[in-house]
């Protein structure tokens, strides 16, 4: 069984990704062992804040990286981009220099926004900070969700027949990219 480090760029309690996040472990429950990550406490990068490693809470969360198969991005979008805690975990996780918890870890990348075209760009700004990275990522299929209110209920249930097999053909899509990255060989090989 694959883990998954989920990194929810969204630390408001009642966020839609954070329901998404929930509502995907549910879904893939059976597939995958999903680690929620907590990145309320890191704080803003600062590198006078190596003493001389990083603080506490960015170590916890490059371990749980690196323990990781594949880690799987549930980004909201901030004016046309990613979010503050999203960008801030990118740039700890990849330093100190050489040491960056994000290189050849395959990586797959959905959102939710109430907005029609559902984190499409926050999606596309985060794909190319995760290739500048070397993360090996899933590009196909995309999930942009347009999030409206029941879409998920209080027990993470997806409760659109046709939104709930969307998901699922994502999360199959990351297993076998998962399988691929570890053959050491591209899909189209
Ligand atoms: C937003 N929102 C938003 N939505 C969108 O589709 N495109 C955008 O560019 C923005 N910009 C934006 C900026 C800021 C500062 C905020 C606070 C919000 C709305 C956003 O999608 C909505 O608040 C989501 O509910 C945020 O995700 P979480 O926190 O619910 O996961």
């Amino acid at each position: 069984m694959s883990k998954i480090a989920v990194v929810i760029g969204s630390l408001r309690r009642d966020s839609i990704n954070r329901k998404l996040a929930h509502a995907l472990a549910k879904l893939g429950g059976e597939q995958f062992q999903f680690d929620l990550l907590e990145l309320g406490d890191i704080p803003i990068y600062n590198e006078d804040l190596f003493d001389p490693e990083p603080p506490a809470p960015v170590r916890r969360m490059k371990a749980s990286v690196e323990a990781a198969d594949a880690v799987l991005f549930v980004t909201p979008e901030y004016n046309r981009s990613v979010t503050p805690v999203t960008k801030n975990v990118l740039d700890w996780g990849s330093r100190p220099a050489g040491k960056s918890c994000w290189k050849d870890k395959p990586a797959g990348i959905v959102g939710a926004s109430p907005g029609a075209i559902g984190t499409a760009v926050a999606q596309s700004h985060l794909r190319s900070v995760a290739a500048s990275l070397g993360m090996i990522l899933l590009t196909q299929p995309e999930v942009y969700l347009t999030f409206k209110p029941g879409l998920i209920d209080p027990e993470h249930n997806i409760v659109d027949d046709s939104r709930r097999q969307r998901l699922g053909s994502y999360l199959a899509a990351l297993d076998a990219w998962i399988a691929w990255s570890r053959a050491g060989r591209s899909p189209a090989a």
